[in-house]
């Protein structure tokens, strides 16, 4: 049967049966806080690409950590902007590592609050890439050594889950066993296992200062036409260890969300990047949308896709608008 009989607009007359048959709802509890942390004091820098973005020093991260943890968002990432930079990332492993400094402090002052670190070299390195480079090329199995080395100096300065983002071969191996080896059995990796060589990343590289001195990363991440092949890649991370499987950026590539869902039983994670964030800004401050229903829209989206988790720069903003 359908029409006239069938009528689907019948469940769409009041805002209370919508209510009653929506079939996804965001929460707090989907959402991981991305922050920015830089060596100084008392500052709360805005970055001029992601309005509403600051990157904070260690004085005030745990103010803001604490205000977000009081909004219900139960994540945080943390991204370590260093003073210094040199080829290998020294900074990236280091004890004292502007990172490992933010991870204790909100540890200390925000218990409860869950710290997740993204392990990666490329905030660290001065060439800017996410590994270790030798004649122009990025070396893999070096880099992994060093982005093992990162994850567990993250894990003893406290980090709850640490995300590797390099997109270097066998790092979750590399990773799960550095952690097991030394105690860390319990730590969980949230792989960024479908990670995109994406134009999207834009302003974030502004704000973490991560931009490539020379070439791209197109020679690490995925070729964004490919589809198939970012499930050979989050079936790799699972067997190497991961424990929650990330696919990076998320609105333009939610079928590769939807695949995810779909094949694995872990939780899935999405990354709504910066480009992501900062358009709806734009054309928001241009007046040519309703940058607040554009940005629930489009978290909704990404949870309604498949996401159990969202890593968003609007989680703070969001979760102060929603009702649970
Ligand atoms: C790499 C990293 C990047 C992002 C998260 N981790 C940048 C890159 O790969 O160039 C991008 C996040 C965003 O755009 O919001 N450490």
């Amino acid at each position: 049967m359908s029409f006239p009989r069938d009528r689907l607009r019948r469940l769409r007359r009041s805002e209370t049966l919508r209510r009653m048959v929506r079939e996804n709802k965001l929460s707090c509890d989907d959402f991981i806080l991305p922050l920015f942390v830089v060596e100084g004091s008392g500052l709360r820098e805005p970055i001029v690409s992601m309005p509403g973005v600051y990157r904070f020093s260690l004085d005030q991260i745990v103010d803001e950590a604490k205000r977000v943890a009081d909004l219900g968002v139960p994540a945080v990432i943390l991204f370590g902007i260093p003073g210094q930079k040199d080829a290998r990332g020294s900074g990236a492993d280091a004890e004292d590592g502007i990172t490992q400094r933010a991870v204790s402090a909100i540890k200390a002052g925000v218990p409860d609050l869950c710290v997740m670190t993204d392990v990666c070299l490329c905030e660290y390195t001065d060439h800017g890439h996410c590994g270790i480079v030798d004649q122009g090329r990025v070396l893999n199995d070096p880099s992994v050594e060093r982005l093992a080395q990162t994850a567990l100096s993250h894990a003893r300065a406290g980090a709850d889950v640490v995300a590797p983002s390099d997109m270097m071969d066998g790092r979750v191996a590399a990773i799960r066993h550095i952690l097991d080896d030394h105690d860390f059995d319990d730590i969980p990796i949230m792989s960024y296992a479908a990670k995109y060589s994406s134009a999207f990343y834009g302003p974030f590289r502004d704000a973490a200062e991560s931009t490539p001195q020379f070439g791209d990363r197109r020679a690490y991440q995925m070729d964004p036409p490919n589809r198939r092949e970012a499930l050979r890649e989050m079936q790799l991370d699972l067997d190497e260890g991961a424990d929650v499987l990330m696919i990076k950026p998320a609105l333009a590539y939610l079928d590769i969300v939807a695949d995810a869902r779909s094949n694995f039983d872990v939780p899935i994670a999405a990354y709504h990047v910066s480009g992501e964030y900062s358009m709806i800004h734009a054309a928001a401050e241009r007046g040519w949308i309703d940058g607040e229903r554009a940005m629930e829209e489009a978290l909704m989206c990404i949870k309604r896709a498949g996401a159990d988790l969202i890593l968003s720069y609007a989680a703070a903003e969001v979760a102060a608008r929603l009702d649970s």
